[in-house]
């Protein structure tokens, strides 16, 4: 009997250690005043109590007061110079193209770019319990009157688009500004969302399905993929037009596997490099040689030791 009590204490002082050493950063990044260009107003530590399920089916939730005010104004400001028209990926090449589907502007921010920038990344990897390196920078986006996007999914029809970790599992996206009308992200499928009371207030479009309204610091979460990671049709969403105002969001994408460590990426972009520690020694033993196929290969398979073999300039 004595050895599991025993082992419970153990077991209790790793976990208060664990919840020390998360909960210690955060605070240090929350006291932080000034790094991130004027920013002085504390940020709002994650409280799930502020998070609603809003559908099943698709998973959907929105989160009131994700973002400060200040912390609103500061991704405004920093993406407002860099603002271009968005594109969308072309549903069997993957590459980037301009479309009337898709009428805003937008820009990439770098990851942790900032001080602002890092702890909001923490904040949405703290909530969405998915790790920050299996997400896409953030991105800005503006939406001017009439600009919208055409209901679409988030997942990805090609392969491209998939090289690098995989489908895009979860959308965190953020508002920045509150539209006075229209703007909203409307779910056209999502299961019963006839039953969402709407007044006036909300758009034409949004009337045609579940429909969040865009206010300043609220964040909206859902999910693109099952949980056994088959595509979910009925994550289908778009922003309706706007009507009145001007409507500023961050949508942050969140990829299944490692986005900024991808194996699959190394393949997709294949430089001079070699895929064995060994290459070097192999090589100097002759076996670009001896053994092409396996150290120098073809152009449409090339070998492991491309590099040590010379075949291309690093
Ligand atoms: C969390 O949010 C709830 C609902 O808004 C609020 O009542 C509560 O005080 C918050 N807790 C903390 C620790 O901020
Ligand atoms: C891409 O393909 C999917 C499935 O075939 C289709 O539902 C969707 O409308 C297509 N999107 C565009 C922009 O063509």
């Amino acid at each position: 009997m004595r050895l599991p009590i025993r082992l419970r204490g153990v077991l209790l002082a790793m976990a208060l250690l664990l919840a020390a050493t998360a909960v210690v950063p955060v605070l240090l990044l929350g006291a932080a005043e000034g790094g991130g260009g004027g920013v002085v107003a504390p940020a709002p530590p994650f409280n799930s109590s502020r998070v609603k399920a809003v559908s099943w089916s698709p998973r959907i939730f929105v989160y009131k007061g994700f973002l400060s005010d200040a912390e609103c104004d500061h991704l405004v400001r920093l993406g407002k110079d860099k603002v271009r028209r968005s594109m969308v990926a072309d549903n069997q090449s993957g590459k980037s193209v301009m479309s009337e589907v898709r009428t805003s502007s937008g820009t990439f921010l770098d990851k942790r770019q900032d001080p602002v920038v890092s702890r909001i990344e923490e904040r949405i990897a703290a909530w969405t319990f998915l790790p920050e390196e299996n997400a896409e920078n953030i991105q800005i986006l503006r939406y001017e009157h009439g600009q919208k996007y055409e209901p679409h999914f988030d997942y990805f029809h090609d392969k491209v688009n998939q090289a690098r970790g995989g489908h895009r599992y979860a959308t965190v996206l953020m508002y920045l500004s509150t539209v006075d009308k229209g703007g909203e992200t409307v779910f056209p499928t999502a299961k019963g969302w006839e039953s969402q009371p709407k007044d006036d207030t909300f758009s034409e479009c949004a009337q045609k399905g579940l429909a969040v309204k865009p206010v300043k610091g609220d964040a909206v979460l859902f999910f693109s993929l099952h949980v056994d990671g088959v595509p979910d049709p009925l994550s289908l969403h778009g922003s309706c037009p706007v009507i009145e105002g001007e409507k500023w969001s961050a949508p942050k994408w969140i990829h299944v596997r490692s986005y900024e460590n991808s194996p699959d990426m190394e393949v997709e972009t294949e430089g001079c490099t070699d895929k064995s520690q060994y290459c070097a020694q192999w090589a100097a033993a002759g076996e670009c040689g001896k053994n092409p196929v396996y150290m120098v290969g073809t152009e449409g398979s090339p070998g492991q030791c491309r590099k040590s073999c010379k075949v291309c300039d690093s």
